[in-house]
């Protein structure tokens, strides 16, 4: 059995010796956001994969993460460590359905969540995160726009900016598990908290929030807000990063089964090894990436 120490000291050799970046998500183990170069939420990724100056980019997080970054830095090498790492709600919607919502809404701008696939984002006009989602959505001449694939995430848009949105009904199992009741629950426990909730929660559960953050935002706002105590409804992961850096404040989950079993899926071993062998790759077939590039583009011209 080979100790977590060498494992770690090989990953380091490897990275040094092919000129190679670690990206890891606000979700990921803590062990791996450890070694990590940089951790972020889904934009921040994008934009680092795209400015560092590494051939090699080993993406710690879901497919749909590292295929966002391959888009954006289509010259670079982008490794998953588990191609198994998917994401619930991207696949819940196809090009095929984007396709026949144009069709039956014609003229309808596309905004698609970055949580697609890249054949998702090729048929989108413009890309959105849960940071930007909103100003996005306004920034749009359109009063109805056509908002893939939240429910939760375009709830919350249209509320926020008085739109109409054409939403589709996906969802993200692990946020949609949070209920009211951990909220209530929660709060019972620690009555003088916040509570932060990540927008692809409930709308019952966005109501009762305090703040609705994207993990980035969580992450830029907990040293800042005068809150010593927050409630943090989003996927645990994030914990670990949020007690580390702000070691004078108490976070509590709002639902400790908030778990993504996917971004669980990387581990040191697979980034090890998908740093030995350089694989699994990201390709992308170059019609679907440069029509992806645009409406990513676009979001980023937007911000
Ligand atoms: P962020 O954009 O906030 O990192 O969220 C990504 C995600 O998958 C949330 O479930
Ligand atoms: Fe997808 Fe939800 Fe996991 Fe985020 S937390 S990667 S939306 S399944």
């Amino acid at each position: 059995m080979v100790k977590t120490e060498e494992i770690i000291k090989e990953i380091s050799r490897l990275k040094k010796e092919k000129r190679a970046i670690i990206l890891a998500h606000n979700y990921q183990p803590d062990e791996v956001q450890e070694i990590a170069d940089f951790v972020g939420d889904s934009l921040e990724l994008s934009r680092k994969a795209a400015e560092v100056e590494a051939n090699l980019i080993v993406f710690c997080g879901v497919h749909f993460m590292a295929e966002t970054a391959k888009i954006l830095s289509p010259q670079k090498k982008v490794l998953l460590p588990d191609f198994k790492a998917g994401c619930p709600m991207a696949d819940m919607l196809s090009a095929q359905d984007v396709r026949q919502l144009k069709e039956r809404n014609p003229s309808r701008k596309v905004v698609a969540y970055v949580n697609t696939t890249a054949e998702v984002k090729a048929e989108a006009d413009v890309c959105c995160t849960s940071a930007n989602a909103v100003k996005i959505v306004s920034a749009l001449p359109d009063e109805e726009i056509i908002f893939v694939p939240d429910r939760n995430l375009g709830a919350f848009v249209a509320g926020q900016t008085g739109k109409r949105l054409i939403a589709w009904d996906g969802y993200c199992p692990v946020h949609e598990n949070i209920r009211l009741k951990d909220i209530e629950k929660a709060r019972k426990l620690h009555p003088g908290a916040e509570v932060w909730a990540h927008p692809e929660c409930r709308p019952e559960v966005l109501k009762q929030a305090d703040r609705i953050f994207s993990t980035g935002q969580m992450i830029k706002e907990a040293p800042k807000s005068p809150a010593r105590e927050i409630i943090i409804a989003t996927e645990i992961g994030i914990l670990y990063r949020l007690r580390k850096e702000n070691p004078q404040k108490s976070f509590y989950p709002a639902c400790e089964k908030a778990i993504c079993n996917n971004m669980k899926k990387i581990n040191l071993r697979k980034i090890y090894e998908c740093l030995r062998d350089e694989k699994p790759e990201i390709i992308i077939e170059q019609q679907v990436a440069e029509q992806a590039r645009k409406a990513i583009n676009l979001m980023v011209k937007y911000i």
